[in-house]
C-alpha cells in the first residue's frame, strides 16, 4: 500500500472512502463540507475499535467510515489496530483508495500517533497474493491528513510497517519458493538498495574452511545448500555501539531423521522467521539511518532426512571447537545458531548480541502466540527488549536460564548435547542454555519467537494462521533507542 501525506489544512479531494477517528463520548468532528446522516453520528459511540460505515450526503467523499479510539488519550496499540481495521474494511467494500482525516484527535505525541497509524495501515493491508489467480481487493492508496509532527511519524510508520510486511512476505512464502538461496537473494536485494548496507554470503565451501561443522551437519540431509548471510549497516557518523542480530533461517524443518509428525508439518516453512525479521530490520535501517552499527547474521538451511543427514547420536563440532552430540536431529536450530553466534563473537565482536529463533515448541506452551520469550545473560538488555515490546505491541516476556539448565545440556561423548534429559522440562530454557555456550561474555539476549512468529489472533493488523513479522518493529525500536 502507498501512503501519501497531506497537510491538515489541505482541502479533501474526491474519495471513495473517508476515514475519521472518533473518541468515546465526543461527537465526531467531520472535515468542513462533509455531511452524513445525523443518525450515523448519533449512534456512533466512539468506543475502542467500534466502526460505523455510512454514505455521505454532501462533500467530496462517497462514504464515511468512523472508527472509535475509546476514552481519553488513546494507546498507540489501539491506534495501530484501528488503522488496520480501517484499511481492511476499505478493502472489503472494494475501495481502491481512501483518505484518513485525523482532525484534532491527536494533541500531544503526534509523531508517535502518526507512526502507529501508518504502521497499522501498512500491516493491515498486507496480503500474499502471488499464487492466487484472482486476488482479493486490498486498499492500494491511503492519503493521511495531519499536522507536520503527525506526518513525520507517518513517514516512519510507513518504513517500519513496510519492513514488517517484508518479513511476513518471506515467512508466508512456501518453502519451495523460499529456499536458503532465496533468502540470500533477498539479502542481496536489500544491500543493493542502500549505500550504507553491505552483504557477504558464506557458502558451504567457505563454512567448511571456517569449520562450521554444526551448521553444515544440518544442511547435509538436504539437496539445498546452506549459507551464512552477513549483512552490515554502517551509519554515516562513527557509531558508538555495535549491535549484532542473528536470525534462525531454517527454510523448512521436517525434523530430519527424528522426523516430525505430518500434522502441521507445513507450518515448518515458518522456521525461517528469525531470519526474515533480520532482513526486515535491514530494509528499514536503510531508510531510518540510525547512528548505530548493526550486523545481521542469518544462518539459512533446510532440515531434511536422507542418507547424508545427521543421525541421532552423531557428534559434530562447531567453529569454536565445541563438540555436540546430536541426540535429536529436530533440535537443529541451536546447531545452526551455535556456529552463527560463535562466528559473531569471534569475528564481529559486537557490544550486544541478540538472536531470534523459532527454537522450541515449549515456548508456545509457556507463553502462547501473543508473546516472545526472552532469555540471556544481561538483565538490562532483556529489560530494554521488554520495554521495546511494550512500545511496539510486540510483547516480550522474560524466561530464566539457570545453572541447572546449563548443566543439563552437557554431553557424555561430546562437550554438549543438543537436547536435555527427558525429565527436565523447561524446553525453552534448556534451548537457551545450550546457546549460552557460544556467546562468551558478550551481553546477549535470545528471543524465542516460536509462538509469536505466526498464529497470533489478538492484533487486527496481522492475521491468524499467517506470519506476524514479529521482531522487526521490536528490534528497530530497540536499535533506535541505542543511537
Ligand atoms: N522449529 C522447531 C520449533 C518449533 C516447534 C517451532 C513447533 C514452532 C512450533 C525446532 O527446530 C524444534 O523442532 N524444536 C524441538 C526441540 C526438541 C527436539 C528439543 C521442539 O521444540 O520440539
Ligand atoms: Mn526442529
Ligand atoms: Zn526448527
Amino acid at each position: 500500500m502507498k501512503i501519501t501525506c497531506k497537510s491538515a489544512a489541505a482541502r479533501l479531494t474526491k474519495t471513495e472512502l473517508l476515514v475519521v477517528l472518533g473518541k468515546e463520548g465526543v461527537k465526531v468532528n467531520l472535515p468542513a463540507g462533509v455531511t452524513v446522516p445525523e443518525i450515523a453520528l448519533e449512534t456512533f459511540g466512539g468506543t475502542e475499535r467500534e466502526t460505523r460505515l455510512t454514505d455521505a450526503i454532501g462533500g467530496p467523499a462517497k462514504r464515511v467510515l468512523m472508527i472509535g479510539l475509546g476514552k481519553g488519550e488513546p494507546e498507540l496499540e489501539v491506534v495501530r489496530r484501528c488503522a488496520a481495521i480501517a484499511v481492511k474494511k476499505a478493502g472489503k467494500i472494494g475501495a481502491g483508495s481512501a483518505v484518513l482525516w485525523t482532525g484534532a484527535v491527536f494533541g500531544r505525541k503526534a509523531g508517535g500517533f502518526g507512526q502507529a497509524l501508518a504502521e497499522g495501515a501498512m500491516m493491515g493491508s498486507y496480503q500474499l497474493t502471488d499464487f492466487l489467480r484472482k486476488a482479493p481487493t486490498v486498499l492500494g492508496r491511503l492519503a493521511i491528513h495531519g499536522d507536520a509532527a503527525l506526518l513525520a511519524g507517518v513517514r516512519r510508520g510507513e518504513i517500519t510497517g513496510g519492513a514488517n510486511c517484508l518479513a511476513r512476505r518471506l515467512q508466508d512464502m512456501p518453502a519451495n519458493h523460499m529456499r536458503p538461496r532465496d533468502m540470500v537473494s533477498e539479502a542481496r536485494r536489500i544491500a543493493r538498495g542502500s549505500a550504507a548496507i553491505t552483504v557477504t554470503v558464506l557458502d558451504e565451501k567457505a563454512m567448511t574452511r571456517l569449520k562450521m561443522g554444526a551448521l553444515l551437519s544440518v544442511s547435509r540431509g538436504s539437496s539445498e545448500p546452506a549459507y551464512l548471510i552477513h549483512l552490515s549497516y554502517k551509519p554515516a557518523k562513527k557509531a558508538r555501539r555495535k549491535i549484532c542480530l542473528v536470525g534462525k533461517g531454517l527454510t523448512f524443518d521436517s525434523g530430519g531423521i527424528s522426523i516430525k509428525p505430518s500434522a502441521k508439518m507445513d507450518e515448518m516453512k515458518y522456521d525461517m522467521s528469525g531470519g526474515a525479521a533480520v532482513l526486515g530490520v535491514f530494509q528499514a535501517l536503510a531508510a531510518l539511518k540510525p547512528d548505530v552499527e548493526v550486523h545481521g547474521l542469518v544462518p539459512t538451511s533446510e532440515n531434511m532426512p536422507d542418507g547424508m543427514a545427521n543421525k541421532p547420536g552423531d557428534v559434530v563440532t562447531a567453529c569454536d571447537g565445541t563438540s555436540i552430540e546430536v541426540l535429536n536431529t529436530d533440535a537443529e536450530g541451536r546447531l545452526i545458531l551455535a556456529d552463527a553466534l560463535a562466528h559473531a563473537r569471534r569475528t564481529i565482536k559486537p557490544d550486544v548480541l541478540i538472536d531470534l529463533a523459532t527454537l522450541t515448541g515449549a515456548v508456545v506452551v509457556a507463553l502462547g502466540h501473543e508473546l516472545t520469550g526472552a532469555m540471556g545473560n544481561d538483565e538490562a538488555l532483556i529489560g530494554a527488549l521488554v520495554a521495546s515490546g511494550q512500545a511496539t505491541g510486540e510483547g516480550v516476556w522474560p524466561l530464566p536460564i539457570l545453572e541447572f539448565h546449563k548443566r543439563d545440556m552437557k554431553g557424555k561423548v561430546g562437550d554438549l548435547r543438543n537436547i536435555s534429559s527427558p525429565g527436565t522440562g523447561a524446553g525453552s530454557s534448556t534451548g537457551g542454555a545450550f546457546l549460552s555456550n557460544f556467546v562468551g561474555d558478550i551481553p546477549w539476549a535470545h528471543l524465542d519467537i516460536a509462538g509469536s512468529a505466526w498464529g497470533a489472533t489478538e492484533r487486527d493488523y496481522q492475521g491468524g494462521a499467517l506470519g506476524t513479522g514479529v521482531g522487526v518493529r521490536l528490534l528497530l525500536d530497540y536499535i533506535e533507542k541505542q543511537g
